[in-house]
């Protein structure tokens, strides 16, 4: 008799996700220690977070390769300077999943300061450690880490996607910041500001992902859409989970909200 078991995505991937955070860790290396400390915060050992974003790349990126990667040495940090180009495909992938988690683990520490947030990630928010400005400065000091990374793809294709994010995402906070509460909770707005803030880098990153490693246009394309319906998704379960009152009508996480989104910008 068969038995009806679901794999669990991370697992798959969970040696190369530590290799990633190691590398992050090498390559946000700063000789003032005040930035050393800051930029290094949410990536201490233990407050990685989820790290879902390099986890859609990696598992993309395994998705479209012809040979998946199984080897020990793909799981083997690389910690070579960024301005070495890596030739191997799976470095490549593993970079833009670097770039995915700095620039979101930056725009959380912006967020962190807009919102005067107190917690993040189990311990206190770095507005609250260091100030305000040394956050600010620690996430354009990940920014810039995270374009030297990019820079080294020589991909220009996946320059334009992942400048787009940082578009989207500055966006999407004005659009937060601005709107009336009232036009915030209508749906279109609502899905508007949410692919914007969310489910742009997730999209974004995948479709680099696809481009990378040289995948057809239709297939860069379906890349691109898997990575903004998984993002609309897990925002919308997550503010029904953790905030319901911000979610239009109350909505529940259900596939049809997620398909009427997937359309939509
Ligand atoms: C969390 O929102 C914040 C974001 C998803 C993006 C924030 C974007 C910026 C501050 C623009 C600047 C961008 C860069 C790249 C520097 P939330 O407050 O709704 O959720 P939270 O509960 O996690 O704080
Ligand atoms: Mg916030």
């Amino acid at each position: 008799m068969h038995e009806n078991t679901i794999t669990d995505p991370f697992s798959l991937i969970k040696p190369e996700l530590n290799s990633i955070s190691e590398r992050i860790r090498e390559g946000i290396v700063s000789e003032i220690p005040a930035l050393h400390k800051a930029a290094g915060y949410f990536f201490q050992r233990g407050s990685e977070g989820k790290r879902l974003r390099p986890s859609i790349c990696l598992l993309m990126g395994s998705a479209l390769s012809a040979e998946p990667p199984s080897d020990v040495e793909v799981c083997t940090p690389d910690l070579r300077h960024v301005s070495i180009v890596p030739t191997e495909e799976r470095r490549r992938q593993q970079r833009i999943a670097e770039i995915a988690e700095l620039i979101h683990v930056a725009s959380l520490l912006h967020d962190d300061v807009i919102d005067d947030a107190e917690s993040r990630r189990g311990k206190p928010a770095l507005n609250l450690v260091l100030g305000n400005k040394v956050a600010i400065l620690a996430g354009d000091f990940l920014l810039a880490r995270a374009s030297m990374t990019l820079a080294s793809l020589q991909n220009t294709a996946v320059v334009t996607l992942m400048s787009q994010i940082l578009e989207d995402l500055v966006s999407g906070e004005v659009i937060q910041a601005t709107a009336a509460e009232h036009d915030l909770s209508t749906m279109d707005l609502y899905l508007r500001k949410t692919y914007l803030k969310t489910a742009s880098l997730m999209a974004n990153a995948s479709k680099a992902t696809a481009v990378l490693v040289g995948a057809s246009s239709p297939t860069c394309e379906a890349a691109y859409h898997y990575g903004k319906q998984l993002g609309l998704a897990f925002q919308v379960w997550r503010q029904n989970d953790h905030r319901p009152g911000r979610c239009p009508e109350n909505w529940q996480a259900d596939s049809s909200v997620v398909w009427s989104a997937a359309g939509r910008r």
